[in-house]
């Protein structure tokens, strides 16, 4: 099994609209503070949550997952994001839409699979041997090409690194040289080289350099103690679908046939329930040697009505297994039709998986909570408004949703840049609410001018 080469294959999460919120906010009591880690008002879902939390980390949730039932915008994705972030951040935390399952290409329990197995994590620990220190040279040696062409070919590179303990330099193979500029190692950078693989890692900026104007984003980390070349642990956090993927073969030859059949085929069906099994079997051996430990992530399916009974089914299954992440579901239906049957059901979901779940409401909020939502968010954005331009945005908040009046803080801010000011005033809102309709206007529009559109 490949582990070395394996690339992290999280998605780039949808949760930019979320950005403001950095945990679910209790105290020590685990009682909601009013506003907190950017989280205002719906202290009993909050409070839910860390009672989630608490028991989550004493492993306590295995076959149950939680739901979160509530109006549109009421902070369910917002909830369950803070409950991941509660558990620390190293917990994978993987986001997706229940209708994502309905794709011609690829079988609806194998996307739900797929999602199952990108939020368990591994964290991996071994000891390597290594090369570790500051950078004090990076020297390609190089040579004119043999095969008579114009340009220069590496022959190998020169590395000088530097401990507290001494300096060494190394010669190494130009292959590492490739994999130095990858990392974007510079002279003054800690670094390590595995002996036996020839990866680099960067591990950040020695903080001799720190109070040099440098990017902000830095991370400035001491020169090591002891020798350059040394034993160390390294720690390695990867998912399972990482796994899968680092370890599924690609199909076919290199004839443009097979190629294009490469392209056109989505890499997913290459990931064989047998292949499944041999990395489980392998992960599980590491789990009984100590050499890994298990994450189980957080799996967030928004929008779980859309999921048919065979999803279900499916889901019922797979939070049994012992390789299971911690679900959370969100919905907001109330009594519908389960996808795939006829029956009613509470939120389109079976009595059975029902059965299974804790369910934790969310309540739509006061004007005065949707004001202060809209402060912590337009700081967030930084955003400057006048105290009039806030209270219409509440107003507006109150007579619609949360997550309308949210969508119309960038085009109030357009609108007021448009007019020379950066400092929105209560026109540009109101300006932008007559550009912009809400979901409910615009069916009572379609509803009054329903002959002049085609249905
Ligand atoms: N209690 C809250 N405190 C701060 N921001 C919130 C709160 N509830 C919701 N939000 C924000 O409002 C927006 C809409 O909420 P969201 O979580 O998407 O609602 P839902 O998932 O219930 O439809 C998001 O940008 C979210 O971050
Ligand atoms: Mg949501």
């Amino acid at each position: 099994m490949k582990i070395e080469e394996v690339k992290s294959t999280t998605r780039q999460q949808r949760i930019a609209s979320h950005s403001h919120i950095k945990g679910l906010g209790l105290n020590e009591e685990g009682l909601a503070d009013r506003s907190s880690s950017g989280l205002v008002g719906q202290d009993a879902a909050r409070e839910a949550g860390g009672i989630v939390v608490e028991l989550i980390k004493s492993k306590k949730m295995a076959g149950r997952a939680i739901l979160l039932a509530g109006p549109p915008g009421t902070g369910k994705t917002a909830i369950a994001l803070a409950i991941a972030q509660e558990l620390g951040p190293r917990v994978p935390f993987c986001p997706m839409v229940g209708s994502e399952v309905y794709s011609s290409e690829v079988k609806k329990t194998e996307i739900l699979m797929e999602n199952f197995r990108r939020s368990i994590g591994l964290r991996i620990k071994e000891t390597k041997e290594v090369w570790e220190g500051e950078v004090t040279e990076i020297s390609p040696q190089e040579q004119e090409d043999q095969y008579g062409g114009s340009g220069k070919t590496v022959t190998s590179v020169i590395i000088g690194l530097k401990t507290a303990k001494g300096t060494k330099q190394l010669r190494l193979d130009p292959t590492i040289f490739e994999s130095i500029q990858k990392e974007k190692v510079s002279i003054g950078d800690i670094i390590y080289i595995e002996a036996s693989s020839g990866n680099v890692k960067r591990v950040g900026r020695s903080d001799a350099y720190a109070t040099e104007f440098d990017l902000e984003a830095e991370e400035y980390v001491p020169i090591p103690k002891g020798d350059v070349h040394k034993k160390k642990e390294i720690i390695q956090d990867v998912t399972l679908h990482d796994l899968d993927m680092a370890n599924a073969k690609p199909q076919g030859g290199k004839d443009f046939l097979s190629m294009m059949g490469q392209i056109m085929k989505p890499k997913k069906t290459e990931i064989t329930e047998k292949l499944r099994a041999e990395i489980n079997k392998v992960v599980n051996r590491y789990i009984d040697q100590g050499i890994a430990e298990l994450v189980p992530g957080v799996l967030f399916i928004d929008e779980v009505h859309m999921l048919d009974i065979e999803c279900f089914t499916y889901l019922n299954r797979a939070l049994e297994s012992p390789l299971s992440p911690i679900v959370i579901l969100a919905t907001n239906r109330g009594i519908t039709t389960i996808r795939g049957t006829e029956i009613q059901a509470p939120h389109g979901i079976p009595q059975d998986l029902l059965d299974r779940l804790l369910i934790i409401r969310t309540m739509p909020y006061s004007l005065a909570e949707i004001v202060e939502i809209i402060a912590i968010r337009a700081s967030a954005e930084g955003l400057s408004m006048e105290e009039e331009a806030l209270a219409h945005f509440g107003y507006i908040g109150s007579q619609t949703t949360l997550r309308y009046v949210m969508q119309l803080l960038t085009p109030s801010r357009i609108i007021a840049e448009t007019n020379g000011r950066d400092k929105i005033c209560q026109g540009d809102v109101e300006e932008a609410g007559k550009l912009f309709f809400h979901g409910k206007q615009s069916a009572q529009i379609l509803r009054e001018q329903a002959d002049q559109y085609i249905s």
